[in-house]
């Protein structure tokens, strides 16, 4: 494990305010806890990372679907799912400070009053027993509170999912093994949310539910756990930084025989380094299927028309986290290095998850080079997302993109008016090219193609 390279928490919040990622919600009102806006290079980051989610498992593979499902279901969803019953955490007040902890996580909590002392251990806390408390959003639909009127905000994507499974074999021609894919904003009343984005109220999760014939679960499991890992060091995670935790028997989730975690090794706020979840790969069996059939009324099971055979698809589930992951990726690809005597801080980003492609910058604001690299920057926007800037010193200009992790910049200059070429500068290697200004687009999109591969590996 490399915990030593693992770069502070306190670098990555403050380079995601400085430079626009992700910042406090509501901050002219005091800001609501652990509520985050995602700004301009957030919103990009974080679309990419759903987009190479969406490329893995839709363009690449012929055999799983999109949906969007809505996030208000009926209220029965979440009774069949077992979600209202237990889908909930242990809670204790510590009188004294009138702070709330998990119970089953009082080894990560701080009293308040004795922040060096974890609860219980301080001779001060006066703990409450622990008490259930449901995770869902409650609210009511329609203008009147009345009985019936009861929903709750999804917990997770997964159950829109099986909610849809009888219209996908009616009308997708799928027959299992088939996945169903969705994205979108899922809702938990964390009880201790924290670390930045890694735990919210209301976040993002990228959920794939994949019904396999019952006899092919084990494998599907297997197939699908090595998969979602070569995603991420595809991605430039570096796999010290990555491992696979089987579930022990009494952690397993009511609906899961198999679970196995996606770990990353997340900075902790105040300092070190622990492994903690990404991403979980579920063996869900027919749990869902079969509670949703008995409490709708409504036969979930594949039929084969030819050989009449019919089954219960059982369900291998890999569900990740979008702002999970985009922190993993942002974490991971934080880099210092020194370049004249000043410390650079980089994003060594995959030029697939990078916010922005290519910066344009003229060398300097004059003898016609705004002009000339605006035209270069309109040459460009069709294919990628490119950035203008003429503001400021070259040097401020290319440390403010190698902070965005901006992997190119072209760069024009006197020499560009003269024969129409331009300098294309690497993030990594800062290596500077000179060729045609005609050549860059194909240039370009050869090189955001190609392999790449973090050169912190090398280290
Ligand atoms: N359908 C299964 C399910 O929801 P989960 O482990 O509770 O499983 C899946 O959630 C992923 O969603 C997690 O691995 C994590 O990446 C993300 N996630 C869960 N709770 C989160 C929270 N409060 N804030 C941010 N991400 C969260």
């Amino acid at each position: 494990m490399a915990a030593d390279d693992v770069v502070t928490m306190e670098k990555i919040v403050s380079l995601c305010k400085r430079r626009g990622f992700v910042f406090p919600s509501s901050e002219i009102y005091g800001g609501i806890g652990s509520s985050y806006d995602y700004g301009h290079y957030g919103v990009l980051l974080k679309a990419n990372v759903k987009s190479e989610w969406w490329r893995a498992l839709l363009r690449e593979r012929d055999d799983v679907v999109a949906l969007d499902s809505a996030i208000i279901q009926h209220p029965r969803t979440w009774e069949a799912s077992g979600h209202l019953a237990g889908f909930t955490d242990p809670l204790i007040d510590c009188r004294t400070c009138k702070l709330r902890f998990r119970a089953d996580k009082l080894e990560d909590a701080q009293c308040g009053r004795k922040p060096s002392k974890h609860p219980g251990e301080s001779a001060d806390c006066d703990l409450t027993d622990a008490r259930n408390f449901n995770l869902m959003f409650q609210t009511t639909v329609g203008p009147v509170q009345e009985e019936g009127s009861t929903v709750y905000l999804r917990p997770e994507t997964a159950q829109g999912i099986f909610l849809s499974f009888k219209h996908y074999l009616q009308v997708s021609r799928k027959r299992p093994p088939f996945g169903i894919a969705q994205v979108g904003k899922s809702f938990r009343n964390e009880i201790t949310p924290g670390n930045f984005v890694f735990r919210m109220r209301e976040f993002e999760q990228m959920e794939m539910e994949f019904f396999v014939p019952p006899s092919e679960a084990g494998t599907w499991f297997e197939f699908w756990t090595a998969e979602r890992m070569r995603w991420y060091v595809e991605l430039g995670i570096r796999p010290d930084h990555l491992r696979l935790r089987p579930h022990d028997q009494d952690e397993l989730s009511h609906y899961s025989s198999a679970t196995s975690d996606v770990e990353y090794l997340f900075p902790s706020a105040g300092g070190g380094a622990r492994w903690q979840e990404l991403e979980g790969i579920a063996n869900r069996g027919d749990f869902d299927l079969t509670q949703h059939a008995a409490f709708s009324g409504q036969k979930l099971e594949y039929v084969d028309t030819a050989s009449g055979e019919r089954y219960v698809p059982h369900v291998i589930e890999p569900a990740a986290g979008a702002d999970r992951a985009a922190l993993a990726f942002l974490i991971d690809a934080y880099d210092e290095d020194e370049i004249e005597g000043e410390t650079r801080t980089v994003l060594r980003l995959h030029p697939r998850l990078a916010p922005i492609k290519a910066a344009v910058l003229p060398l300097v604001r004059k003898d016609g080079q705004p002009e000339l690299a605006r035209e270069v920057h309109r040459s460009l926007r069709d294919r990628f997302q490119v950035e203008y800037d003429e503001g400021g010193a070259i040097g401020r200009r290319y440390r403010r993109q190698d902070e965005i992790g901006t992997p190119f910049a072209v760069t024009i200059d006197h020499q560009s008016l003269e024969d129409r070429t331009a300098t294309l500068r690497d993030r990594d290697s800062l290596a500077q090219d000179r060729l045609p200004i005609a050549a860059l687009p194909e240039e370009l999109e050869r090189r955001l193609r190609a392999p790449w591969r973090s050169p912190k590996l090398s280290r």
